[in-house]
């Protein structure tokens, strides 16, 4: 009897020891969900007609067991929308709480499910407001999860296990869709219906998922270590887009200065470049001491400082790489801290 018992405490013994082995060398995973097609639910398997942010959390993770396998996982839903609404509230609340989950060691990594609209726009905020370089996974679907081979349940495996790999570690905040990795200075939608819609145009994906593993080939430097402090901010500056055409009129510009708004971004042609009408407003709303900042709408390159445009007379700044949504939310947080224009501009050049 008492062998029996010597070798049933051995047994369980080892089992515990196993157990905590697993569990410990298993990443703890926190899902953030937010909506999108990700959690879009239509009417057949076979019709590309569906509503986005409709199937909540726990869902989303019962679909995808294989994903325990990689990392121990909570889910929670921070909100449930097409990322078309997305806004700067939820942009807030959203940072707040991966700050928070870090700040408590909560979690090793946080995945963000997100619809693929404004995703960009949503990495580039969190990756300039969280504290930290522990990694924060954006990822989304371009079919809905009622879809025939939809693509949502192998985007989200692929983010856990990009979120609990020890490559990681400090990658800071990435977007994970079709088996690539994208810094989220850099990554940008640019087809409205295909699976591959994300890339980096100027740099492309830093790293790869395939079959279990995840493989970085660079890692950005535009990474700034120091971090916008958001904690306490209900809203941030208002800042306008404009965009640049053939034979633009000057509207758009001053229904921006009637709204008061702090910053315009100029979505110029090519080199950020402007017609001589445009031109006069955007002087004379800088002037007003709006700041102007001249993007490109070619969805490519920079747009350089003080080459065809007179920027130093002219009282403007430029966005270097940053794509006109990108150069906007820079601008935001930019103007929570300085209107100083030399300031702002040398944040272009290295956030
Ligand atoms: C959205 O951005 O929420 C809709 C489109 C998508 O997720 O792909």
């Amino acid at each position: 009897m008492k062998r029996i018992h010597q070798i049933l405490f051995a047994f369980l013994f080892i089992i515990q020891i196993h157990g905590q082995v697993t569990n410990e060398n298993k990443a703890r995973i926190i899902i953030l969900a937010t909506g999108g097609t990700i959690a879009g639910s239509g009417e057949s398997s076979t019709k590309s007609a569906y509503t986005a942010g409709k199937i909540p959390i726990d869902n989303l993770l019962n679909a995808v067991p294989e994903m325990y396998k990689y990392a121990d996982i909570k889910g929670e839903q921070i909100a449930q929308i097409g990322s078309q609404d997305m806004n700067i509230e939820t942009w807030l609340k959203l940072s707040n709480r991966i700050n928070q989950i870090f700040e408590n060691n909560e979690a090793d990594g946080v995945v963000v499910t997100h619809g693929t609209d404004t995703q960009e726009e949503t990495a580039y905020f969190l990756s300039l407001t969280i504290n930290s370089k522990k990694p924060v996974v954006l990822v989304g679907a371009m079919r809905p999860a009622t879809a025939m081979s939809q693509d949502g349940n192998k985007n989200l495996l692929d983010a856990v296990m990009v979120a609990s790999s020890p490559e990681s570690k400090e990658i800071g905040v990435v977007t994970a869709m079709n088996e690539e990795i994208f810094a989220a200075r850099d990554v940008t939608k640019t087809i409205t219906t295909s699976i591959a819609t994300f890339q980096s145009r100027n740099f492309g994906p830093i790293g790869l998922i395939y079959d279990g593993k995840v493989s970085y080939y660079y890692k950005t430097l535009r990474n700034p270590a120091k971090k916008f402090n958001i904690k306490g901010l209900k809203t941030l500056p208002l800042v306008e887009i404009v965009y640049g055409y053939a034979d633009a009129k000057p509207s758009a510009i001053i229904a921006a200065q009637k709204d008061r708004a702090a910053g315009i971004v100029y979505a110029g042609m090519g080199n950020g470049n402007f017609n001589a009408t445009v031109g006069k407003a955007l002087e004379s709303a800088s002037k007003d001491g709006i700041i102007i900042c001249r993007s490109s709408r070619t969805g490519g390159g920079r747009v350089t400082l003080y080459n065809e445009v007179d920027d130093k007379a002219l009282g403007f700044i430029v966005a270097d790489d940053l794509n006109p949504q990108k150069a906007r939310i820079l601008l935001m947080l930019a103007l929570t801290e300085t209107k100083d224009k030399i300031k702002i501009q040398d944040m272009f050049f290295n956030y």
